[in-house]
This record gives C-alpha cells, structure tokens and sequence, in this order.
C-alpha cells in the first residue's frame, strides 16, 4: 500500500513539473497571460506550483511513456482517460491552467485544471484515485502551513482562485473544499491544525445553501475551544473578486467580525419569520433546538439553551426535556 502510494505520488509529481515546465515555454503564453490578467505574480504562481496542460492529446502520455509509466497506471492516477466506447486512451486534461493539490506533506495528490476562456466545465478535477479523495484533501492547507510559522484561524473558501487571490494579496491563511461540501474529515483535518475555522461562501444562494450545511456538518465537532465563525460575502462577491476591490485591510476586517457559530445559529433560524408571531416562534425555537441538540455536550450547549430561553421567554427546563426526548426516539 505504501509502495503504492510512492508510485502514485512521483508519477503525480512528474505530471506537475511537466505543467509548470510548459506554462514557461513560448505554448504557454496565453495561460501566462491569463494567470496575469487575474492579477496573480510570478511569485504566488510558483509558491502554489501552477502550470498549463498543453492543447494536445497525448503530451501527457508521451512524457510519462517516456520515463517508463504504463498507460494503465497514468490511468489509476486520473491523468489518462480510456473510454471504453471509442477505445481512445488520451489526456485527460487540456488547455488548462493547472493547480497542483498537495497533501499536507506537499506532496502532489490531484489536480484541478481551469479553462482560459469560458468553455464548460470551467474547472476539471482529478478523479478518486488510491490517493486523492476529493472529501479529505483541502487546496492551500500545505501551502498555508509553509507561509506561516504559526497558524492561529483558517478561512475555507469555495476555490482554487480564491485561496490563490487571497494568497496574492496577503493572506496566506485560506483553503478550498474541492467543489464539494465541506465535511467531517475536512473539519477535523483543519482543527488538527488550528482552534478557529472561519468560513466564508461566495455571496450566492449556492454559497447560502453551503454555509447551512457547514453549519450542521460543524456542530458535532464543537468541542470546547474550538471556534468556527461564518462570514457573509456581499450579493455576487467570492474572495476573489472582493479582494481584489476591496484590498487585504478590508478582507481581514471582514474576517475578523465573522459571526460566531451561535449568532449565526439564531440568525438563520429567525429567517423569513415574524418572530412577534407565536407560530414563528415555536417553529424558530424547534429549529434552533435541534441544532443544539447536534452540540457535543459542554458549556456551549448550555449557553445556547440559556439564550434560546432568554429569546423565546419559554422555560430552559421545558427546552432540556425536550431536547431529551427527542434525544430518545432517535436512538
Ligand atoms: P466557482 O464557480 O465559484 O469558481 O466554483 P471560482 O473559483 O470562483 O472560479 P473563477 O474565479 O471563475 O476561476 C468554486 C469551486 O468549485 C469547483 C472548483 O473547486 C472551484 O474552484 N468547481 C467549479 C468545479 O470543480 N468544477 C466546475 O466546473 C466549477
Ligand atoms: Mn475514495
Ligand atoms: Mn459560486
Ligand atoms: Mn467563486
Ligand atoms: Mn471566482
């Protein structure tokens, strides 16, 4: 398994050094230009190992043929496709602009590809493969790590450009869940390394929708010490584009009055209700109730009970037994 694994990850290796290498010959001027364009230095692109994947078919295939690698394994490790229909064997990633992902020991496990224009999909991933498993791995948690001596919060963001605009601009402390939720392993790989989360979605509904499920999926991992705060982005903002308008000062300054994971518990549950209402009340107080109950037991969960009574003028005993019960008919 380990063997594996190092066959994995220098094949994985020779494909980045074969993308960074082609971003500097004269096929990568327009990926050179783009990465310009989007206001990243020379510097910030070599720090996170970026490159082009050339418009060919087989460039790929060839470099790595020629070093000794079967085709069979270029394809375990995402970089070939084989479609079974044609029984065409090619690159898999073309006329990208290519982000190394790197494991916590920098070692390169995926990638992800971006097009220069508008073509779909704008971003292409490396598949599962025996090392990358798109739910574990963060993009800039090795590069993070390395520009920081200590690290005391993370910020999640949505993407590669994100974390990489951030970096551009200072702040070298974000990382980005690979196109999919962030999860459980996500979450207890960043508190491994730091007691505050900070996260911050695009200012979309998508984005919206992500910061409700972070919430339930951070909940159960509130072991006391740990924070994890939520900061909105203004309507169409990512970190990307809001940086680059905004400055770091201004970035920071959002960061640092993200909402604590308690306000923002109260704050999503009183949406769209007229908490005057009773009705309102009573679905609010249910809402918030049974986030709580997803809380590990400790002094946070009993404050947050004491602040829902406080809210809804109803008894934190009723609020404790019921939280009992429905405790029971889960189990
Ligand atoms: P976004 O569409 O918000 O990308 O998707 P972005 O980073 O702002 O892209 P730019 O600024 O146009 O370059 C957020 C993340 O979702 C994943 C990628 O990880 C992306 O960074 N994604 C998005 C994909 O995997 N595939 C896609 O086609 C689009
Ligand atoms: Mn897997
Ligand atoms: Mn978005
Ligand atoms: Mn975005
Ligand atoms: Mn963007």
């Amino acid at each position: 398994r380990e063997r594996k694994r190092k066959e994995g990850v220098n094949l994985l290796e020779l494909a980045a050094s074969f993308f960074r290498e082609r971003l500097k010959m004269p096929e990568g001027e327009a990926a050179r230009a783009y990465l310009d364009k989007r206001g990243l230095s020379p510097e910030v692109v070599r720090d996170f190992g970026i490159g082009f994947a050339p418009a060919e078919w087989e460039a790929m295939r060839r470099h790595l043929g020629e070093r000794g690698i079967s085709e069979a394994v270029q394809i375990e490790y995402g970089l070939l496709v084989h479609r079974e229909d044609s029984g065409r064997t090619y690159d898999r990633f073309r006329d990208r602009v290519m982000f190394p992902i790197r494991d916590i020991r920098g070692r390169t496990v995926a990638f992800g590809g971006r097009v220069l224009g508008d073509a779909k999909p704008k971003y292409l991933n490396s598949p599962e493969t025996p090392v990358f498993h798109k739910g574990r791995e963060l993009y800039g948690l090795y590069e993070a790590r390395q520009a920081n001596a200590r690290l005391d919060r993370l910020v999640i963001v949505e993407g590669y450009m994100d974390v990489v605009a951030l970096a551009q601009f200072g702040i070298r402390n974000a990382v980005a869940t690979l196109g999919t939720a962030t999860t459980e392993d996500h979450l207890s790989r960043l508190f491994r390394v730091v007691d505050e989360v900070v996260f911050c979605f695009d200012g979309d509904q998508a984005g919206r929708q992500a910061a409700d499920r972070a919430l339930r999926t951070a909940l159960p991992m509130m072991i006391d010490g740990r924070q994890a705060r939520f900061l909105f982005l203004p309507e169409g903002e990512d970190p990307d584009t809001l940086v680059r308008r905004e400055g770091a000062k201004a970035f920071e300054d959002r960061v640092t009055c993200a909402s604590p994971l308690s306000e923002f518990l109260f704050e999503q549950a009183s949406q769209g209700r007229d908490l005057a209402r009773i009705e309102d009340r009573e679905r609010y107080a249910s809402q918030v109730l049974e986030a709580i109950g997803l809380l590990p037991e400790g002094v946070l969960k009993s404050l947050l009970l004491t602040e829902l009574s406080r809210r809804t003028g109803v008894d934190q005993s009723s609020f404790e037994s019921l939280m009992k019960h429905h405790g029971e008919a889960e189990s």
